[in-house]
């Protein structure tokens, strides 16, 4: 991946001032991921941000990759703050209260795997393609969503942590049991098995959603929710998100799929708003693995 990155990154930059008919002097800061996530990309991706900045002397603004995310909506739709973010991606799964430009209260997490995750290891069982989130919603589409009733951890706890591996770990055994009685899967029970995991995951962020709403509403006042992240990009989770916060008069915004996965025009917004805000970072900032959005608090 490192050297995927160190491949790519001029090449990238080329194309985007390309496609923007834009010189590189015009630019008036470069804002670069510096965590949290795999390391080894993170620092390449840092690094070279930050010699931009230091060569053509423009400002550094070091961009917290979960903010990228969560203010995805105010570039896609122009989201006021607050509003409540479901951020749902390969190595997160949190509700958060945006307040403002960096002033985010976490209402709960995952306490294990991030759903991402679970639909990627599902995926694998199944012997779908990485990554397994678009594969399971495409298989799902196929799938008797009732055939198999698997486990929702937590469900019932009034809170907002969610828990999925005794999900994943239900889909693996029903998998084993369906191998040990005919050998192999049909691909009938691979669609039931995606869309019975689907629809039990989707149940999971419903239930959690609601109970959500109820915190957010002790702290902030606009009845506004979003959904971002990697996994945020599912049509049937959108469906049944906007459903549930139209009941509950909420404004519901789900960014376009392709700005829901990773890209570097949702860095490039949240470097925007620090940049509009006055907020630039020191060189010297250190890349980090783990990065939780509080620490964002100022
Ligand atoms: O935000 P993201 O691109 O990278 C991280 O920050 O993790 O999220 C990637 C995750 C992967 O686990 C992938 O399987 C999942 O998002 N994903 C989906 C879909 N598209 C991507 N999950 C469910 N349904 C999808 N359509
Ligand atoms: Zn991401």
């Amino acid at each position: 991946m490192l050297c995927y990155h160190l491949k790519n990154l001029e090449n990238a930059t080329n194309q985007a001032l390309a496609e923007a008919n834009l010189e590189i002097q015009q630019i008036d800061a470069i804002a670069a991921t510096c965590g949290p996530g795999l390391i080894g990309g993170v620092i390449t991706g840092a690094m070279f941000g930050k010699s931009l900045s230091s060569v053509l002397q423009k400002p550094f603004i070091a961009i917290n990759h979960l903010e990228g995310h969560a203010l995805t909506c105010r570039l896609s739709h122009k989201t006021e703050y607050p509003f409540l973010l479901l951020l749902v991606s390969g190595g997160h799964c949190q509700f958060i209260a945006v307040k403002e430009l960096g002033n985010y209260t976490v209402l709960g997490s995952t306490l294990d795997d991030a759903l991402g995750e679970a639909f990627d290891k599902v995926a694998r069982m199944l012997g779908l393609a990485f990554p397994g989130g678009p594969e399971i919603e495409k298989h799902a589409k196929n799938g008797d969503d009732k055939r198999f009733d698997y486990p929702r951890p937590i469900y019932h706890q009034k809170n907002c942590n969610m828990s999925f591996s005794g999900l994943k770990t239900a889909v693996r055994l029903s998998i084993q049991d369906i191998l040990s009685k005919q050998g192999d899967l049909t691909s009938q029970d691979v669609s039931d098995v995606a869309a019975s995991f689907q629809r039990v995951a989707t149940e999971i962020l419903l239930k959690k959603m609601s109970f959500a709403i109820d915190y957010y509403e002790k702290l902030c006042k606009g009845k506004r929710a979003v959904v971002s992240g990697g996994v945020a990009a599912n049509l049937y989770i959108r469906k049944h998100l906007k459903d549930l916060c139209e009941k509950k008069e909420y404004n519901f915004v789900a960014p376009p799929p392709k700005l829901c996965t990773d890209n570097a025009a949702m860095i490039a917004f949240a470097g925007l708003e620090r940049f509009n805000a006055g907020i630039i970072n020191n060189i010297d900032f250190k890349p980090r693995a783990r990065w939780s959005l509080a620490e964002l608090n100022s």
